[in-house]
């Protein structure tokens, strides 16, 4: 079993696109092993880009990501739920994102691209601790 870090962006639960971004998970057979609506602190926000320190948009991703409420998941499949989360979202520019997936469907731009999901296994296992404690966790 593979593990992902899942987070449904401020602009996605403001246009009330959560029921919708969830479901296809949902329907994709993967579980939900914890689930919380929270505002991200500037800290939080700040660790979760780390990588991206530096560059011109990780000021504005940061101010962009803690303006108003997120969902964030942690979401559990078989081996590849991280590669095939990332498909299911499609590419980080709404230019380049296939119709179909998450971002192709219903983003048209680049900073408001509705939600993030882990990019590789590292990355998945130090955002899961980033979001969650081991006891918000099923
Ligand atoms: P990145 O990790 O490259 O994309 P992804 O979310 O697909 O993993 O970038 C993180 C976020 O930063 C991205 O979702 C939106 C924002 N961003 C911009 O605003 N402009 C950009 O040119 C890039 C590359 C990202
Ligand atoms: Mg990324």
């Amino acid at each position: 079993m593979e593990r992902t870090f899942v987070m449904v962006k401020p602009d996605g639960v403001q246009r009330g696109l959560v029921g919708e971004i969830i479901g296809r998970f949902e329907k994709k057979g993967l579980r939900i092993v914890g689930m919380k609506c929270l505002v991200p602190s500037r800290a939080l926000a700040e660790s979760h880009y780390a990588v991206h320190k530096g560059k011109p948009f990780y000021e504005p991703v940061v101010e962009f990501i803690t303006s108003g409420p997120v969902v964030a998941m942690c979401l559990e499949g078989p081996d590849g739920t991280i590669e095939m989360v990332r498909l299911m979202m499609g590419k980080t520019s709404p230019l380049e994102a296939a119709p179909g997936t998450i971002r192709g469907d219903f983003a048209n731009t680049t900073q408001q691209n509705l939600i993030h999901g882990s990019d590789g296994p590292e990355t998945a296992a130090v955002e899961i601790a980033l979001w969650f404690r081991p006891d918000e966790l099923l």
